[in-house]
């Protein structure tokens, strides 16, 4: 079965909303989802250690492609110093607004340009920057190919296309019933993401276009807290789930009930996995 055959089934009533924020009804709760993730330590970490891997240099030229809010996009100016230059491009012109908004908030707006623009065409000449990067976008978008396509076109000779994300059939948690948890993660993967395992196939994906030198650095996101982060991974997976039909609401209490048990005794344990890859282009 291909990818597409197992991520096509997206849930009506149930949309990613990353991938029509503008549309989606809750442009709100998305800005403070990217805002609140964006500050908790954890993630900043890897991020941290993503643009380590990546080489941000003084001076350079970025794209940070479907920037949201601008979490990386303000993490880039900050390395790229005062001679450097990042544009952050979004499709949804309410997250432009707000990453603009925050730019300046921070006096980082010398520095750093947003404007709208679909991934899968960009508004760039060939060869415009240094160095250009997306941070989980690919696991909102069905045609990773074309938007790293799109990457690769838009970079300097010699300069460098990374990719971060997430796989969501990397999720871990501690249930006890293994059979039920499984069908819940395949089901949220499968059924909420357009491209739930990005993850593990944007190695695959960079091999496909003109990239050299590729690398990968895996990351591990992990929690001994039931915070309200995987609160929220737990609630959607499950009422996904539901929604497919792939667990009864009693299954998917019975599910949740057991992990926040394990949350309040102190034994819960989740993880995801991250994936960061490289490539120059020749
Ligand atoms: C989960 S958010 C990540 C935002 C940001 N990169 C970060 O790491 O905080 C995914 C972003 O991809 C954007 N997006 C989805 N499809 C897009 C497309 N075709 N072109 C540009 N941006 C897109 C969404 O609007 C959203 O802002």
């Amino acid at each position: 079965m291909t990818r597409t055959e197992h991520s096509g089934g997206q849930i009506k009533g149930l949309a990613d909303p990353w991938q029509q924020v503008d549309s989606s009804g809750e442009v709100d709760r998305l800005i403070h989802i990217l805002e609140e993730r964006g500050a908790a330590s954890d993630l900043a970490e890897l991020r941290s250690r993503w643009l380590e891997f990546v080489g941000v240099h003084p001076g350079y030229h970025v794209l940070d492609l479907g920037c949201g809010t601008g979490v990386v996009t303000r993490d880039v100016a900050r390395w790229v110093g005062e001679q450097g230059k990042v544009v952050g491009v979004d499709l949804s012109h309410r997250l432009i607004q707000e990453a603009s908004r925050l730019a300046k908030e921070q006096g980082l707006e010398g520095r750093i340009e947003f404007r709208p623009a679909d991934a899968a065409a960009l508004p760039f000449p060939d060869r415009s920057f240094d160095l250009v990067v997306a941070s989980a976008v690919f696991s909102h978008i069905a045609d990773g190919l074309q938007v790293l396509g799109e990457m690769s076109r838009v970079a300097r000779g010699g300069g460098t296309v990374s990719v971060f994300d997430h796989d969501i059939d990397t999720i871990v948690v501690n249930a006890t019933d293994r059979e039920l948890s499984r069908r819940i993660i395949h089901a949220y993967c499968d059924r909420y993401f357009a491209s739930g395992w990005a993850g593990r196939e944007l190695y695959g994906l960079f091999r496909q276009v003109a990239l050299e030198d590729i690398s990968v650095l895996p990351l591990i996101l992990s929690s001994t807290q039931l915070g309200a982060y995987w609160q929220q991974v737990i609630e959607r997976a499950s009422t996904v789930a539901i929604k497919t039909g792939e667990v009864s609401q009693e299954e998917a209490d019975r599910w949740r009930e057991d992990l926040e048990r394990k949350g309040r005794e102190g034994q819960f344990f989740g993880c995801r996995n991250y994936y960061c890859v490289r490539g120059r282009k020749p």
